[in-house]
């Protein structure tokens, strides 16, 4: 523990890898034009080795082809990407593009919770028919191609004490979770029943350029661009574990190459804060005062905490290399900087959405009390 006694896993060795990893040169990318997604499919292309991606996505509000423009305007990276527009829960668009694929890797889901909770019925058509039909696919493609399910640290609910391993129960609290969770017990009979070659990797909450600004980090760094109101739900002392994107997008490459088939494995943000905690840096980092923060009306079935614990993934020799401070400073630096990124974000359906989950919070805000140590990390269990 480092002395300040806030827990900090992200200088931690990296172990042994065990085996010789998977050479999959032809990869299927499902909603790889999403946050993480596209991250994924931009560092794995930078590594010019060879490797060809078809990115699968619907496009929904949160897809952005912009998130792919770092490989559009690289001819050599270019050439080695195909988009195609497409629900993963379509078999007709989905067969295919699977038989095409050495490994599939499935990021496409609705993925915020407070939507989840307004509109739960596309959660379900992707994050359980979808994951169906991409499974289906890989049950029945000749080449039998590997399946990756990108699930989440939500599924284990809330955590008042200790951290989850991979074999605690599954007791999701939001209809987001529930549909993640069902996706996983979708993966785990495919694997049993049908003998599909499949993993599935558990992530923290992610942050970093290109996040959609409805969640939290990137919500509250462009509102205080703006010097508009900070919405914290509650009393702001729920607590995540904060995993840099780009970490988050090699612990998925490291699993579809290394993991043991059938295994889930979590991958554990390194470092654990409050949200108070979180918006303090974030004003300190940006230069804004605390008083744009408001205490606004919680969400329904709010997840005090999430904490996993990454020793599993660690063993088989991966572990989160970026530090919450630095990650957390360079993604202000790239919304900053991106503007237009953002504001094109912020756009078409942006203000309806805003108006039905903020307007009447925000009427009923109240000002945030800062505390003296908000901005030094808390000690963590
Ligand atoms: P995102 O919302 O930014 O991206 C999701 C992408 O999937 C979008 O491009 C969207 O257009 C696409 N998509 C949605 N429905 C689709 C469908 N039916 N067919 C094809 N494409 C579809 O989400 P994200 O934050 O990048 O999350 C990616 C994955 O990681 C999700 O499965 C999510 O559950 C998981 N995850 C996210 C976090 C996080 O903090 N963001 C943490 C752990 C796990
Ligand atoms: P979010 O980014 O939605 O991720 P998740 O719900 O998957 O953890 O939210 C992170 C935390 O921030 C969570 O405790 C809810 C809180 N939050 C707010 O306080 N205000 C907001 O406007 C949002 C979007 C989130």
């Amino acid at each position: 523990m480092p002395p300040d006694g806030s827990r900090d896993r992200s200088a931690a060795p990296l172990a042994d890898v065990a085996g010789e990893p998977r050479t999959l040169r032809r990869l299927l990318v499902t909603g790889g034009a999403g946050f993480i997604g596209s991250c994924y499919v931009r560092d794995v292309l930078g590594r010019r080795d060879g490797t060809r991606i078809t990115v699968l996505d619907k496009l929904t509000y949160a897809g952005n082809e912009a998130n792919l423009a770092p490989v559009r305007d690289d001819p050599e990276m270019a050439a080695r990407l195909e988009f195609v527009r497409g629900d993963i829960a379509d078999a007709a668009v989905v067969e295919p593009l699977v038989e095409a694929a050495d490994a599939v890797v499935n990021f496409a889901a609705e993925s915020h919770v407070d939507r989840s909770i307004l509109d739960p019925e596309a959660f379900l058509s992707t994050g359980v028919i979808g994951v169906h039909v991409l499974l289906d696919a890989c049950r029945a493609a000749a080449g039998r191609p590997r399946y990756l399910q990108v699930s989440t640290d939500e599924v284990y609910g809330s955590v008042a004490e200790g951290e989850s391993t991979e074999d605690a129960p599954l007791a999701p609290r939001s209809p987001y979770a529930a549909a993640k969770a069902a996706g996983e017990l979708l993966v785990r009979s495919y694997v049993i029943t049908h003998g599909v070659d499949a993993v599935v990797t558990r992530g923290s909450n992610t942050y970093g350029p290109y996040h959609h600004p409805e969640k939290l980090i990137p919500l509250f760094v462009t509102n205080a661009l703006d010097d508009q109101p900070l919405p914290l739900y509650g009393d702001g002392l729920q607590r995540r574990e904060w995993l840099y994107v780009s970490d988050h997008a090699g612990a998925v490459d490291f699993v579809l190459r290394n993991g043991a088939s059938g295994e889930t494995y979590n991958v554990a943000g390194p470092t654990e804060r409050t949200n108070r905690e979180v918006v303090a840096l974030l004003l300190e980092h940006l230069g804004k005062p605390w008083s744009l923060v408001r205490h606004v009306e919680d969400r329904p079935g709010h997840d005090r905490r999430y904490a996993m614990d990454g020793s599993k993934l660690a063993a088989l020799g991966w572990t989160p290399r970026t530090p919450f401070e630095d990650g957390l400073a360079a993604t202000i630096d790239w919304y900053r900087a991106n503007e237009a990124w953002w504001r094109a974000a912020r756009s078409g359906d942006w203000d309806h959405w805003y108006q039905r989950q903020y307007a009447h919070r925000l009427a009923g805000g109240q000002e945030a009390e800062p505390l003296e140590a908000e901005a030094a990390p808390s000690t963590a269990d």
